[in-house]
């Protein structure tokens, strides 16, 4: 290698250092299925654990080999589905090859989502001696009407006490919670997030239900039945938990995600920064930057895995990875995927951490749109900081915004 080529592959791993690396892991079953729910997410029926976790380690490795330059993990994700689904023993050993393939960052997060049954908190105290050290609870509703009404298996009561016995034994602990139910009142919801934030949590992941095409409420939606709230009731909702949040410490760290200073889920944010991650199991994506030695520059790859266990299972088998689709993006892709994504965040977005990344950026964002949008109110720019965020009124019209500024 000439020495140019040398000092701009030092310059880009140099620039990747600084970027966090995840690892996501998929677990696509669950005890049932929810009818507002479009996740990649099965009834188990017939499937082998066994053979499920060999699969996943395998292509945990392919995965591996597509990246030239080691970089330690900084977080790491068991998704689903319902990861506490899983066999503790392959939680364990998930986490063990991935500190061999890759190597962990000191501080390294490791969260596994989890469902408030009484069956899959027993296994997630095993999960902490395995490794885990956040959980994310799928509580959704402070109120059993609600919890009917979403088709979940669990009461409050049930979702409270295994809420207890998890906080006993891990320190980071978010919750999930639905709001924007149909008919769901100003007051009802601010009754309920006064008792969510009154649990002290210092992390909480607050969603406005949305109708998802393909799911049992889409359905029932066609067919008339009102299934969410309107538009102009949900954005008084927002309002709400921005003005509650905020008052109790816990103000939005990105649109549907609120925590205390510092308790931000560092995997999470690794996705809204456009950074690096590698996605193993069915229908898991992942991206991650490469230095290009031909063009002397990063390029960034993107996988998509088969979707279907079944298929994903045999393909992982056969070839040792269940890779669907693998691109590379273009620079243009990337800059724009860290403007999507990052104006969903508080901390917003650095125009030149973008043109450090992706060169020049001036014929892709359309610079006079995104200073008509400061002039509306929807963009604000920060000088101190040198960022670009969206203001609370800017949040509501995002994708407006988007397609204004970016070509
Ligand atoms: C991968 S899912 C589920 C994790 C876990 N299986 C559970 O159900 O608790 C992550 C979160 O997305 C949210 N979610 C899923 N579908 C949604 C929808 N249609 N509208 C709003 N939030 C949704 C739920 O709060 C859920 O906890
Ligand atoms: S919401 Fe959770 S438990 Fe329900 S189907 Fe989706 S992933 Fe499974």
């Amino acid at each position: 290698m000439n020495k140019p080529e040398s000092h701009q592959k030092d310059s880009a791993v140099n620039l990747l250092s600084n970027r966090s690396f995840g690892l996501y892991v998929h677990w696509p079953f669950c005890r049932a299925k929810c009818p507002y729910c479009d996740f990649n997410s099965h009834v188990k029926t017939t499937f082998d654990e066994k053979s499920f976790g060999n699969a996943l380690l395998k292509e945990m490795t392919h995965m591996a080999s597509l990246l030239p330059e080691h970089r330690s993990l900084s977080s790491l994700f068991f998704g689903g589905g319902t990861p506490s689904l899983m066999p503790p023993w392959l939680v364990e050993q998930l986490i063990a090859h991935a500190q061999n393939l890759f190597g962990f960052a000191a501080d390294i997060e490791i969260t596994a989502e989890a469902n408030p049954t009484s069956v899959e908190v027993k296994s997630m105290l095993e999960f902490r001696r395995a490794g885990v050290n956040r959980v994310s609870m799928g509580v959704q509703s402070l109120d059993d009407a609600n919890l009917k009404f979403l088709g979940r298996e669990h009461s409050v009561k049930d979702a409270l006490a295994a809420l207890d016995t998890v906080r006993k034994a891990f320190d980071a602990v978010s919750i999930d919670l639905i709001y924007a139910l149909p008919n769901q009142s100003a007051k009802a919801w601010r009754t309920m997030l006064s008792e969510a934030l009154s649990l002290g949590l210092r992390h909480m992941s607050l969603y406005q239900l949305t109708i998802e095409a393909g799911t049992i409420f889409h359905t029932r939606q066609r067919k008339g039945e009102i299934m969410a709230l309107d538009d102009d009731r949900a954005a008084d909702l927002y309002e709400i938990t921005q003005e509650m949040t905020t008052a109790a410490g816990l103000p939005a760290y990105e649109i549907s995600n609120h925590a205390a200073v510092g308790q931000e889920c560092r995997h999470n944010l690794t996705y809204w920064q456009a950074a690096d991650w590698i996605g193993v199991g069915p229908g898991a994506h992942g991206r991650f930057a490469v230095f290009e030695p031909e063009r002397g520059c990063l390029s960034r790859t993107a996988t998509i895995t088969r979707r279907g266990p079944a298929g994903w299972l045999n393909a992982v088998n056969k070839i040792g990875h269940g890779i669907e689709k693998k691109e590379i993006d273009t620079p243009k892709d990337w800059a724009h995927e860290m403007v999507m994504m990052g104006l969903r965040l508080s901390d917003g977005i650095h125009f030149d951490a973008i043109k450090a990344l992706c060169g020049s950026i001036e014929s892709w964002i359309d610079f006079p749109a995104v200073n008509q949008c400061i002039e509306a109110g929807w963009l604000h720019h920060d000088h101190e900081t040198s960022s670009l965020v969206t203001t609370q009124d800017g949040r509501l019209r995002l994708n407006h915004i988007l397609s204004a500024i970016l070509r």
